[in-house]
């Protein structure tokens, strides 16, 4: 008995993660729905400082996705690293510290962003005490993570550790990197780097955020919860490879694409553009891989809504990734950048592909983690699906239309060279798209609503089955490794 316990997985952590990113989903995404009623009725903020936009927007993408996105990372990348590896997470303790820590560093946030406390760097605002303690959290997680793989039973590393292990050690880097700056006093300090040095190195990080806190990370969920849920092997193992080497290998370059017509030298602009270009087709491997994958099995979409939430994610991310690579055309980028159609973009990313590939993949784990046989209802699950979905495409649609419009509006001329529109006329316009967002908003956060109530519901439900569940070598896993 003693044996079979301590053998057994650390579910423990994973289960702490999983509840809490559910929770911080919650939060990020009512901050989410909260500016965007605000960009639409801006008294809403009643002339109180911690509840001024300027405010709650880093709080709102610093919640979703650090504390929603982060947590979800850590709970399957535990969860998938100890299947399979066939072997305990390597130190309890260690992962202790890094579930607490991390959620010390979530209420660090919540407190200081609305307080004020800002870097002034996008995705990069909390000030250098925090940016310690998360190096400390994530030194802890690559210790964890990689020392799980070196104790492994099974000689092979699944490829889902591949993009898991690429995001852990990036982001290490880009943390450092672009937080380096000069304290000056608590919860104050000024950038190591000046101007537009200063604008590529946080672009540099900025856009390294998207490729692997928002991309490679979820695909290592991808690449496991995808053949998982649909009983089915990767399309194909060696895509999955060449996938893996050419997205790290292209997404590292792309940064210079947020500083289109800046001070930055043209050729870097233009470098930046060229490999955004090329990251269509790593991106477009690995979303036919994940969608493939399902050869065979396309019926079990009709009956099963989270393989439905697994497979439309990886449609939304085909989306993003053809999007991003036209709008990072200068001449695009000329009409895009500053208007609604960027947040088009990023949220058809962010809530169509991170969003429906973490929903897709903590449903699954859920049950399995409780020792349940299945999630309290289905059919919750199906209007969470179906809530979300019109969400997502209310909120995209919306802004696109924006932003295009927008875009057009502040270029077109009269014939004596004069601008045809005053900026608040386009604002005016703009100000139905903001309600359809907003109702887009509210649906989807509706639809996480019910998931925490299903999950609730799930594990207060009777045990299934032994919930101590032991170690079980990663044979059951084989044929999905292993298929070519
Ligand atoms: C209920 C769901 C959500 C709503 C209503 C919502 C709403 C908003 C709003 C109103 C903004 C500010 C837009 C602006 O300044 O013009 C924003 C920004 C942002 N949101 Fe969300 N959001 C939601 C969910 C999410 C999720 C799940 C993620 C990530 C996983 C996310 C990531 C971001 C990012 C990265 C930005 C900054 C975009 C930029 O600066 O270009 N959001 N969101
Ligand atoms: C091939 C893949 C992609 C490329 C080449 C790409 C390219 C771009 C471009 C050109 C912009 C606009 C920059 C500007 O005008 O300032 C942008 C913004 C953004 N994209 Fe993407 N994108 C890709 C995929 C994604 C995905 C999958 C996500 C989310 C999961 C995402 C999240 C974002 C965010 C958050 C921003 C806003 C950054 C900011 O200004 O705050 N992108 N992307």
């Amino acid at each position: 008995m003693t044996q079979a316990l301590a053998s057994s997985y650390n579910y423990k952590v994973v289960r702490q993660l999983t509840i809490m990113s559910v929770v911080w989903g919650v939060v990020g995404m009512l901050v989410g729905v909260f500016i965007a009623a605000q960009l639409a009725w801006p008294e809403l903020g009643m002339g109180i400082p911690w509840l001024s936009y300027g405010r709650l927007r880093p709080l709102h993408t610093n919640a979703v996705i650090f504390a929603f996105g982060g947590t979800a990372l850590m709970a399957t990348s535990f969860y998938v690293v100890q299947r399979t590896c066939g072997v305990r997470l390597f130190s309890d303790k260690l992962a202790a510290f890094v579930f607490w820590g991390w959620q010390a560093v979530i209420v660090a946030a919540a407190i200081s962003l609305p307080l004020g406390f800002t870097q002034g760097k996008e995705y990069a605002e909390l000030e250098w005490p925090i940016d310690i303690l998360i190096t400390l959290v994530w030194v802890a997680y690559a210790i964890v993570f990689f020392g799980t793989l070196y104790k492994r039973k099974v000689s092979h590393i699944y490829v889902a550790n591949w993009f898991f292990g690429s995001f852990v050690l990036t982001i290490a880097l880009l943390h450092i990197v672009n937080n380096i700056a000069i304290p000056v006093e608590f919860m104050k300090s000024y950038s190591a780097y000046a101007g537009v040095q200063d604008a590529m190195i946080q672009w540099w990080y900025g856009h390294n955020a998207v490729g692997f806190f928002l991309t490679t990370s979820f695909l290592g969920m991808m690449y496991y919860f995808i053949p998982k849920q649909a009983g089915r092997p990767i399309y194909s193992y060696r895509l999955s490879i060449v996938h893996f080497w050419a997205l790290i290998f292209t997404y590292m370059w792309a940064g210079p694409h947020h500083l289109h017509y800046t001070a930055l030298p043209d050729w870097a602009q233009s470098v930046g553009m060229v490999f955004s270009l090329i990251l269509l087709a790593p991106s477009w491997g690995g979303m036919i891989n994940g969608m493939m994958t399902l050869s065979g099995a396309w019926h079990k979409l009709r009956s099963d809504p989270i393989l439905r939430f697994l497979i439309v994610a990886l449609s939304f991310y085909g989306m993003a990734t053809f999007e991003g690579p036209m709008m990072s055309i200068k001449t695009v980028n000329a009409l895009s950048h500053y208007t609604d159609w960027t947040i088009g973009h990023v949220h058809a990313g962010a809530l169509g592909w991170v969003g429906f590939i973490t929903m897709g993949s903590l449903y699954y784990m859920i049950p399995r983690l409780f020792g349940k046989t299945e999630m309290y209802s289905k059919s919750l699950i199906e209007v969470h699906f179906w809530t979300a979905t019109i969400g997502v495409v209310l909120y995209i649609a919306s802004m696109w239309i924006a932003g295009v419009m927008q875009g057009l509006m502040w270029r077109a001329v009269n014939a004596d060279g004069t601008l045809t529109y005053t900026f608040v006329e386009s604002v005016k316009a703009t100000y139905p798209y903001y309600i359809i967002r907003f109702s887009g908003g509210a649906l989807y956060l509706f639809g996480m609503l019910c998931m925490a109530y299903n999950m609730v519901k799930t594990i207060a439900g009777a045990p299934a089955v032994d919930p101590k569940i032991p170690v079980q070598s990663d044979a059951a896993h084989a044929p999905v490794h292993a298929a070519a």
